[in-house]
């Protein structure tokens, strides 16, 4: 079995003209959980953004989940978006409809039909962040932590082989920052890989891991101690 799930060589990422990063080598193995770290504007999201198929892979070359992002289609984004669970800074929830709604909507677009199986894999999904019960709200009834779980639960629904999280806990307050890395590490001791975007250094501190750094139009790997 491949242990790498994405490798970058030579990778430079582009914001329309403008050289963002440059340079990038890198591998994540499966089972790793990795920090991207790096002060605001020094191109996490557009890391994140080419790793997703948002913004395309113009030089170097890279592949993510068995897919190659150099020769990457528009239409096969969206089987390499199966492959991978997005979780974003602002949740991202469907406001007009209910929790259960919100997951239903995503299985029914990734062609779930089965009634049955499809309930089940919601009650799966939320019972792993423990929102289990909390199912038939609204997302304007839940606080921003729990709408964070549930935009995990549902970056879940497809089995992610990686899950790519982009300042997971950008809106939420210290506490409920580490509520929902408790689910994130929960989610990667149990066989996920993570890469996870943060400029929140307490958190590195308090879950050191594998860190990333954004920098200088550089990445490159940095030992907790000089971050
Ligand atoms: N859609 C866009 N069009 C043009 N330039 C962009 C776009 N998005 C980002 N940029 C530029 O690309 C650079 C990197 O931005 P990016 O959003 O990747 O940084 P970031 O590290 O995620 O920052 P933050 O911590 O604030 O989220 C910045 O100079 C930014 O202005
Ligand atoms: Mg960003």
């Amino acid at each position: 079995m491949n242990t790498t799930i994405l490798e970058l060589r030579d990778v430079a990422i582009y914001q329309k003209e403008n050289l963002v990063l440059s340079g990038i080598n890198l591998k994540v193995r499966r089972g790793e959980f990795v920090y991207l770290i790096g002060k605001t504007g020094s191109g996490k999201s557009s890391f994140m953004k080419t790793l997703y198929g948002d913004l395309p892979l113009t030089q170097g070359s890279g592949n993510i989940v068995d897919f190659d992002l150099k020769t990457l289609k528009e239409k096969e984004i969206p089987f390499l978006r199966r492959k991978l669970g997005i979780v974003f800074q602002d949740f991202k929830l469907l406001p007009d409809r209910t929790i259960n709604d919100n997951m239903l909507f995503i299985l029914k677009a990734t062609g779930w039909t089965e009634t049955e199986k499809m309930n089940m894999k919601i009650e799966e999904v939320l019972d792993k962040v423990g929102m289990k019960t909390k199912g038939f709200k609204f997302p304007h009834q839940l606080s921003g932590g729990e709408q964070q779980r549930v935009a995990i639960a549902r970056a879940l629904l497809n089995d992610p082989e990686l899950i790519l999280a982009d300042e997971p806990t950008g809106n939420l307050d210290p506490q409920t920052s580490v509520e929902v890395m408790n689910v994130l590490r929960e989610i990667n001791k149990a066989g996920r890989t993570i890469l996870m975007a943060t400029h929140d250094y307490a958190l590195l501190l308090k879950f050191p891991s594998k860190t990333l750094k954004c920098d200088g139009s550089k990445v490159f790997e940095v030992v907790q101690k000089s971050v």
